[in-house]
């Protein structure tokens, strides 16, 4: 990831290598904030208030969480509940268990002494993994780019994107988001339309300002905007990424993905998927046994941004009752194509 001209990382261990420092996603784009995670309660904090976010990254924090828990406590009832504990702060996003499950994996038949040093090294992997297989998302993805470019040389492929899935959502790179910055970097005009992600606001907040930082042209809609910019054929492509793919193909990702796709499908624009293996869970048939997290309604009654002193203030948007499913199902057969690390695959 750049921010301004410097290469930074979504997570980067501590002096002491036992802790981790993460960017607090919640300051953004006001303040670039750096947060420094100690333990297991510290991680879980951290994930269940959306300090980091983004379903490849909440798996990589969420695995060196772990690892945390067993230096305090190498015991398999420590790991069994902190596993538990990790796994409930945020329900939706497959990768969070997919990497518990593997740090548990890498130390379950160890003895207690040898599981911290094996926790940690299996949670750098994860993390080392995130970034190889975004970089290929990006590769295959980039091609499809290339290709639209070719078929209208005459302006920049009008992508539009939803919520954030750039090196904010993931270890580094991103996977929808990645797909646009490796073709950016590769000399392809590119124009992505950021629709602004209500209620927590991380196309407006986050993606935006990944995109400026890496000097990738782009416009803030509203999330209601989408129809009508693809009605009128200002959009080539949508790219999205995921939460949670079953195996028929159905994809689960930030509530507004679905409406974009159903919009597409009019507008016989084509609608991609971007996600790496982490993200596939082959125990679910379709989209519908997926449990759909349900956040606090403060979210949607409530704004937070800075005032005038700079200070970051709150105000009241609604006196109403508000209900506020943070994802949505997208059915297989509104997709287009999955951008994977193994390449682009019409099913899953
Ligand atoms: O609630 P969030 O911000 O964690 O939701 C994130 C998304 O929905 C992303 O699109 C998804 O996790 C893919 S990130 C590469």
């Amino acid at each position: 990831m750049k921010i301004g001209d410097t290469y930074h990382r979504s997570i980067t261990l501590t002096e002491n290598g036992r802790g981790i420092r993460i960017i607090d996603q919640r300051a953004l784009p006001w303040e670039l904030k750096f947060v420094e995670l100690h333990s297991a309660n510290d991680t879980a904090t951290a994930i269940h208030e959306m300090w980091v976010r983004g379903a490849p990254l909440i798996g990589a924090v969420g695995a060196y969480g772990l690892a945390m828990a067993i230096v305090d406590d190498p015991s398999d009832e420590n790991l069994a509940h902190t596993h538990q504990q990790l796994f409930e702060t945020r329900p939706t996003a497959i990768n969070l268990k997919w990497a518990l499950d593997a740090v548990r994996d890498a130390v379950h038949d160890l003895s207690p002494a040898q599981r911290a040093d094996a926790a940690y090294a299996r949670a750098a992997e994860i993390a080392e993994e995130d970034i190889s297989l975004c970089k290929k998302i990006g590769e295959y993805g980039a091609e499809i780019i290339r290709q639209l470019h070719a078929q209208n040389p005459q302006r920049p492929v009008q992508i539009m994107t939803h919520c954030n899935t750039g090196w904010l959502a993931t270890v580094d790179i991103g996977t929808a988001l990645g797909v646009i910055y490796t073709a950016h970097d590769a000399g392809i005009p590119v124009h992505v339309w950021v629709s602004e992600t209500r209620p927590r606001n991380q196309g407006s907040a986050l993606t935006a300002w990944e995109l400026s930082q890496h000097g990738v042209p782009h416009t803030v809609i509203a999330d209601n905007a989408a129809g009508l910019l693809m009605q009128r054929g200002d959009v080539d492509i949508c790219i999205v990424g995921a939460d949670r793919v079953t195996r028929n193909g159905d994809v689960c990702n930030k509530v507004g993905t679905y409406l974009k796709a159903l919009a597409a499908k009019a507008h016989h624009t084509p609608f991609y998927v971007a996600l790496p293996y982490t993200t596939v869970d082959a125990s679910l048939a379709t989209g519908t046994e997926i449990p759909i997290e349900e956040r606090s309604a403060e979210e949607l009654t409530h704004f937070t941004g800075p005032a005038n002193d700079g200070c970051l203030t709150r105000v009241r948007m609604t006196h109403s009752v508000a209900l506020n499913p943070a994802f949505d199902i997208t059915p297989a057969e509104l997709v287009t194509g999955y951008i994977t690390e193994r390449g682009i695959l019409p099913k899953i």
